[in-house]
C-alpha cells in the first residue's frame, strides 16, 4: 500500500541546503511513498487570539497535514534549535486546543548543516516538541548530514554514493515505520 508523506522544509532561504536534501529524499524514497511539500511560509505569527476564527492560511496548513499519512521534517539548525518559522508552523498546527494536527501522525526528522554536528541539537529540540504534540516518531535511524560543497545538486542528485545509500535506507525505514504505526491505528483514526 502507498502512503502520503508531507515534508516540511525548516528553511525559507532560496538557496537552502535543506531544500536540496528534501529534493534528494523525494528522489530516493521508495515508490510506496507519495511525497509532497507542505509549505508554511504564508502563516502569520501565531497567537491564540486566532483560535476563535482560524484564518485561511492556518486552516489550509492544518488541512494539508490532515491529508497526509505522515510528516517528514527536513530542517536546519539555527542557534542550536529549529528555525522560528518552523516552530511557528508547528504551533499553528497544534491548535485550536483539542484539534492538534500531529496527534497519532507518524513523523521523522532529518537535517543538514555545513558543520560536523549536522543539526543534531536542533533535531533533539524538535523531538521534544513533537513528543509533546503526540506524534509517534521514528527513533532510528538518526540522520545528521554534514553538507560539504556539491554534496547534493539543486535538483536533488546526491553526488556521494555512500550518502545516497544512507538516505535511501532512511526513507525505506520511514516507509516501514509509517506502515507499522498506521496498521496499529483503528481504520477511522
Ligand atoms: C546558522 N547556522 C548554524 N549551523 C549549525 O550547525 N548550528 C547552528 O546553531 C547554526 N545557527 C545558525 C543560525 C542562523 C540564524 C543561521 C542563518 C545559520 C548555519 C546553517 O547551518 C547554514 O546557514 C545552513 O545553510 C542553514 O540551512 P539552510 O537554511 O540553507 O537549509
Amino acid at each position: 500500500t502507498t502512503h502520503k508523506v508531507g515534508y516540511l522544509i525548516g528553511s525559507l532561504a532560496r538557496e537552502s541546503i535543506n531544500r536540496k536534501l528534501a529534493m534528494a529524499l523525494v528522489r530516493l524514497a521508495p515508490p510506496e511513498l507519495e511525497m509532497s511539500e507542505i509549505s508554511f511560509k504564508d502563516l502569520p505569527l501565531y497567537s491564540y487570539d486566532y483560535d476563535a476564527d482560524y484564518p485561511p492560511a492556518g486552516r489550509a496548513f492544518k488541512d494539508a497535514i490532515a491529508a497526509v499519512d505522515a510528516v517528514l521534517f527536513v530542517t536546519p539548525e539555527y542557534n542550536r534549535s529549529i528555525p522560528g518559522g518552523l516552530k511557528n508552523a508547528i504551533d499553528w498546527a497544534s491548535r485550536p486546543y483539542g484539534t492538534n494536527s500531529f496527534t497519532r501522525k507518524p513523523s521523522a526528522v532529518i537535517g543538514t548543516s555545513p558543520g560536523a554536528i549536522g543539526t543534531a541539537v536542533a533535531q533533539q529540540s524538535l523531538r521534544s516538541v513533537l513528543s509533546f504534540c503526540n506524534s509517534p516518531q521514528m527513533n532510528a535511524p538518526e540522520a545528521y548530514i554534514q553538507f560539504t560543497p556539491g554534496l547534493i545538486t539543486d535538483d536533488g542528485e546526491v553526488t556521494n554514493e555512500g550518502t545516497a545509500d544512507f538516505l535511501r535506507s532512511f526513507m525505506q525505514e520511514f516507509h516501514m515505520f509509517i506502515a507499522r504505526v498506521r496498521s496499529a491505528l483503528p481504520k477511522d483514526a
